[in-house]
């Protein structure tokens, strides 16, 4: 456990103390690590997925914490229709899906159900999430992070030992704009950035020929820019889309896929960052 002083954001500075928080590790993992972008839509839950499931191919034993409260993924891309069982009343036990641990809250409430919830009591579900799920022996627990720069993010780079983040985005100049917030804010955080991925890239037709739908090369020129490694770029692709749709993340359902290798690839960068 280490203690952290983080101040708020410029405009309040003056005006409050500091507050001094203690950063809890997630029980029964050694690395945490958070997927994120300021910006919604750009794929961070496909990039979570599947990347979670080619540390698994690469011989991890890993989890996945769906942080998104008000819009939780997981349930639908990972095929789960089950609620979680409990021993005790007081801790839960996480679902195994494709050799995988998974936690939502979209395990607990019925999925038309909207979260119609206040900051604070995000904060607590989120705290309940990372101290009384019964996590086991994981390497790895991989965070799907809701959009945005507010308390998810804020509990867990104040409360949780977070060891490091991946920036999703896609290479559109709006989206680029909500990047260069994000790095900043884990930044001011002291939330380690592991890297930056560039998502929908490119599409590619089948005779090879490649167009850069959102643009072109601007994830890897903040990459630079800001010093932060550019982990790699994936595609615009539907069978990565119908794969998610279908409730099984295209890594698991075919590994040999070429994009399925890239997330292999990315997945080897960050496990040799870690061990
Ligand atoms: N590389 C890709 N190729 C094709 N479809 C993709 C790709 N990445 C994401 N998608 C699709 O785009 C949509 C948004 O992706 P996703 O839900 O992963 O984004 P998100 O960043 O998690 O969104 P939110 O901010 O709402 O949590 C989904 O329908 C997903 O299947
Ligand atoms: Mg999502």
């Amino acid at each position: 456990m280490d203690k952290k002083s983080v101040g708020l954001s410029g405009s309040f500075k003056g005006n409050t103390p500091q507050k001094s928080f203690t950063k809890n590790p997630i029980k029964g993992t050694k690395f945490t690590i958070a997927i994120s972008s300021a910006k919604g839509g750009v794929g961070k839950s496909t990039f979570a997925m599947n990347f979670a499931l080619a540390l698994k191919a690469v011989g991890q034993k890993v989890g996945i914490l769906d942080a998104d409260i008000y819009g939780p993924s997981l349930p639908k891309m990972m095929s789960i229709n089950e609620k979680p069982k409990s021993q005790d009343g007081k801790n839960m036990e996480p679902i195994n899906q494709y050799g995988i641990q998974c936690m939502s809250i979209g395990f607990l409430v019925d999925k038309d159900t909207p979260m119609i919830w206040r900051g604070p009591m995000v904060t607590s579900a989120i705290k309940t999430f990372t101290q009384k799920v019964l996590w086991k022996d994981l390497d790895f627990i991989i965070v799907d992070m809701p959009p945005g720069t507010g308390d998810t993010q804020l509990t867990f780079a104040q409360e949780i030992k977070v060891d490091g983040t991946i920036i999703v985005s896609t290479p559109q100049e709006i989206a680029l704009l909500d990047v260069v917030r994000g790095i900043n804010m884990f930044d001011k955080l002291k939330v380690p950035i592991l890297g930056l991925v560039d998502n929908m890239s490119f599409f590619e037709t089948d005779e090879g020929k490649k167009y850069n739908i959102f643009g072109e090369g601007g994830v890897e020129k903040i990459a630079k820019d800001y010093k932060k490694e550019f982990l790699g770029k994936i595609p615009i692709n539907i069978d990565l889309r119908i794969a998610s749709d279908s409730g099984k993340p295209l890594v698991e359902k075919n590994p040999n896929h070429k994009i399925s290798e890239i997330f292999k690839e990315i997945a080897t960068k960050i496990k040799g960052s870690f061990l």
